[in-house]
């Protein structure tokens, strides 16, 4: 008889997004009259920039002709992306060999697979509220996750402590949900902790784009020490619109030695093995996507996120509504007014005012009580949906908040 994975008992019954997507969809369907605003899952809303189009076109006709018709890709990704995305990291000072990038379709992808170069017993930290596929995917392979909690009192960016055990630490700024960001001299505590510990950390730097605070570093590899201690997940679906598209890199130091072993060399092992590489056509696009015209012309959607943003929290601030975020990030995470849990506001705003969010419970137990906005929505959703918010939570403020 085939014996099945016993960690997937330890899993939550649905995913965060499935559960929440399943609930708006249920309701929608219950209510057709009703128009609900979705500022759930950080899905952008604007198209990609139109350098990226061209290179989309031009790759496309390229597979059209034999002359320069492509096959597989090399696993580990074509020069000319790996080079676009060396550069990208020169712009920030930060020195890296193509052999050190690897191209992904992005982060979800690669959470996955990157587990596959660590033991089971490794223990895992986990710096919460977190995306929940950091703790799921380490679950499932039957490996102990230790909640490293983020709180009002820390800032959402809690630091290493004495008495800390772990292998891996999994970190995210800026942090998604909370929005919050860790400063250089607070992310090398991190960088001194895990190098002090020979353990090893999984940054993701997929909101980097959203970063305006000079001191919030955009790689962990502008802290020194990081290279020996850090592997960096980042992706183009937020900073670029690519979302639908898919593309991103994974970075696996050559300095990164465990246990005398060169994980830059089991990556490419793993690589070579499990992928055929990604699509000759996305990693022209993700190509154009981080030339200096590809990033300017991405600003300009981001500015328009970040407008969102500003709608969303002055109209918070206008109801009296405590939040995070917003600043170096996407999402705005407030505490649920009226002292309701999580789910329960989930709930009650969208029955009462058709706006769809994302229960910061969802992102780890610390998140009980806390909610989440997502600010890719267009203007026009957005300012209907902070018009919403503040016709509503007035009623629930000052029942039981603290
Ligand atoms: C989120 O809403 O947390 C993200 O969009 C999920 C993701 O990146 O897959």
């Amino acid at each position: 008889m085939t014996h099945v994975n016993p960690y997937y008992v330890n899993l939550k019954d649905s995913f965060l997004f499935y559960e929440t997507k399943a609930r708006a969809e249920a309701f929608e369907a219950a209510h057709p009259e009703r128009r609900v605003l979705r500022l759930g899952i950080g899905d952008v809303t604007l198209p990609l920039a139109p350098v990226v189009i061209e290179a989309l076109h031009k790759a496309v006709e390229e597979q059209a002709r034999k002359e320069t018709f492509q096959g597989y890709m090399p696993e580990l990704g074509k020069d000319f992306m790996k080079r676009a995305a060396a550069a990208n990291y020169a712009r920030r000072g930060v020195q890296l060999e193509p052999e050190e990038i690897f191209v992904c379709y992005g982060i979800g992808d690669d959470l996955g697979a990157i587990g596959g170069l660590f033991a089971r017993e490794n223990r895992v930290a986990v710096v919460e509220p977190a995306y929940p596929a950091y703790v799921d995917t380490n679950l499932m392979a039957g490996r102990e996750i230790i909640p490293i909690p983020g709180t009002e009192e820390n800032g959402f960016l809690p630091l290493p402590f004495p008495g800390l055990e772990a292998e891996l630490v999994y970190l995210c700024s800026p942090n998604n949900p909370t929005g919050a960001a860790y400063s250089k001299a607070q992310l090398q505590q991190w960088v001194d902790w895990a190098n002090a510990h020979e353990a090893v950390l999984i940054f993701d730097a997929a909101y980097e784009g959203f970063i305006t605070d000079p001191e919030v570093p955009h790689s962990i590899y502008e802290l020194p020490g990081a290279k020996e201690c850090a592997i960096e997940l980042f992706s183009l679906s937020k900073s670029a619109g690519f979302t639908g598209t898919r593309l991103g890199y994974t970075v696996v130091p050559k300095a990164l030695i465990r246990e005398g072993k060169s994980l830059q060399a089991m990556w490419v092992r793993n690589r070579s093995t499990c992928t055929n590489g990604v699509s000759y056509i996305l990693q022209r696009a993700g190509e154009a996507a981080l030339t200096d015209e590809g990033l300017r012309q991405s600003r300009a959607s981001l500015g328009v996120y970040r407008k969102n943003a500003d709608l969303l929290t002055a109209a918070l601030e206008r109801c009296g509504i405590r939040y995070f975020g917003g600043q170096n990030a996407p999402y705005i995470w407030l505490r649920c007014p009226g002292g309701m849990d999580s789910w329960s506001f989930f709930d009650w705003l969208m029955e009462q005012a058709g706006v769809v969010g994302s229960p910061g419970v969802g992102f780890g137990a610390c998140g009980e009580g806390w909610f989440r906005f997502s600010c890719f929505s267009t203007p026009e959703v957005t300012a209907e949906a902070a018009a919403r918010l503040e016709a509503i939570l007035p009623r629930l403020q000052g029942q039981t908040d603290p």
